[in-house]
């Protein structure tokens, strides 16, 4: 078995967490690791002294290291950057955190350079791994409540740092269906920034998916409920609701039962979420085939929040898909609209 050699750039919060991942894989080593930030260098050899190769130079990390895996772990206005020059630089895959990107433009140059170099790209839409969803998605594909007509998800978040698991939980539940349309509103009057990105304080939309499941994404304090990343299904014979961070639960009710049914679920007793789509990249490099975190899924959520952002500026629904390569956000907030 070939041990992948894997090196991550970026050694913050979300690090210790693509560790963790590697670090459950038989075939996998972290050899090295790339902060511009000295201090996050010496925190990370003290978490984890086998790491020996530590650099300041993500670049010169790929140079020398010529790893088979990289992880991009840096904030999204870097990621375009990282996985370009980690594409160029000859790796087979790349686990890029999430948001893919700030702007479509971005996510295009990414995907062509993984493309043109024979790389395989994972955006890190962690959940679609998490028992509670999976649990649940099986139960919808079982017809247990009938036909899907709508998903809604709650986030207390913004759209690019939470919200973005949210649309790609919708996109799961909805098996990647493309969608026709949508109809946004966003509020920004604190001129909050997160990760090196503007973020709005509340969204609100509607969305419409070309199978006819209809989508409602409610971020910020238009999210009624305090609970992170509670997501609910309405069928044509029920509704199942799934828990948020926290409530390691999903519940269902249907004409099967009197009253909703709860499963309770033991997410720490499987692979964790983060393991479970790094080991699906290695096979997907080892045995083609399709992996339900590819970079072309990332893209679709950006168009996604590009798409409400927009139409929060034209006032009006928007067709997808757009073509806009800017970030709406931040131009709007450039051009004093919001
Ligand atoms: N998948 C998830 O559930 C999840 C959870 C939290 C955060 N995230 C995402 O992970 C990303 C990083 O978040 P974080 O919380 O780890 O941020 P962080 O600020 O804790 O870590 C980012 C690190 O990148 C380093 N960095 C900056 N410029 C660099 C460069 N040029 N070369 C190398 N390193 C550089 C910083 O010094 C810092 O140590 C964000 O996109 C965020 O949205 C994902």
């Amino acid at each position: 078995m070939q041990t992948y050699r894997v090196a991550v750039i970026g050694l913050g919060g979300i690090a210790n967490a693509h560790m963790h991942g590697w670090g459950a894989l038989p075939n996998a080593s972290v050899v090295a690791g790339a902060d511009v930030i000295q201090s996050q260098l010496d925190k990370f050899t003290v978490k984890y002294p086998d790491v020996k190769n530590l650099y300041l130079d993500y670049q010169r990390m790929l140079a020398e290291e010529r790893p088979d895996l990289v992880s991009v772990c840096t904030w999204p206005p870097l990621h375009e950057q990282m996985v370009v020059a980690a594409a160029e630089a000859g790796v087979k895959g790349i686990a890029c955190e999430k948001p893919m990107a700030n702007s479509l433009a971005e996510c295009d140059r990414m995907l062509a350079a993984c493309k043109a170099n024979g790389v395989k790209l994972v955006v890190g839409h962690q959940r679609r791994y998490n028992l509670r969803y999976t649990e649940a998605k099986a139960a919808l594909q079982a017809g247990k409540i009938g036909a899907l007509i709508e998903v809604q998800t709650l986030c207390r978040g913004d759209l690019f740092t939470d919200a973005t698991h949210s649309l790609d939980l919708m996109r799961f539940f909805v098996d990647d269906n493309p969608v026709d349309w949508l109809i946004g509103q966003v509020e920004c009057k604190t001129g909050r920034s997160r990760f090196g990105h503007e973020v709005e304080d509340a969204a609100l939309a509607f969305v419409s998916f070309k199978n006819g499941v209809r989508g409602i994404i409610q971020t910020g304090d238009v999210s009624p409920q305090p609970a992170y990343q509670r997501v609910t299904l309405t069928g044509s014979e029920g509704r199942i609701e799934i828990g948020g961070d926290g409530e390691e639960y999903w519940r269902i009710i249907n004409g099967e039962q009197a009253g909703w049914v709860t499963h309770q679920v033991a997410q720490e007793a499987a692979l964790n979420p983060f393991a479970c789509y790094m080991r699906d990249l290695i096979r997907w490099i080892e045995d083609g085939g399709q992996h339900i975190l590819a970079g072309e899924g990332g893209r679709a959520t950006i168009e996604i929040i590009n798409a409400v952002f927009e139409s929060s500026h034209r006032r009006s629904r928007m067709r997808l898909p757009i073509y806009v390569n800017d970030n709406p956000l931040a131009r709007m907030l450039a051009n004093n609209e919001l």
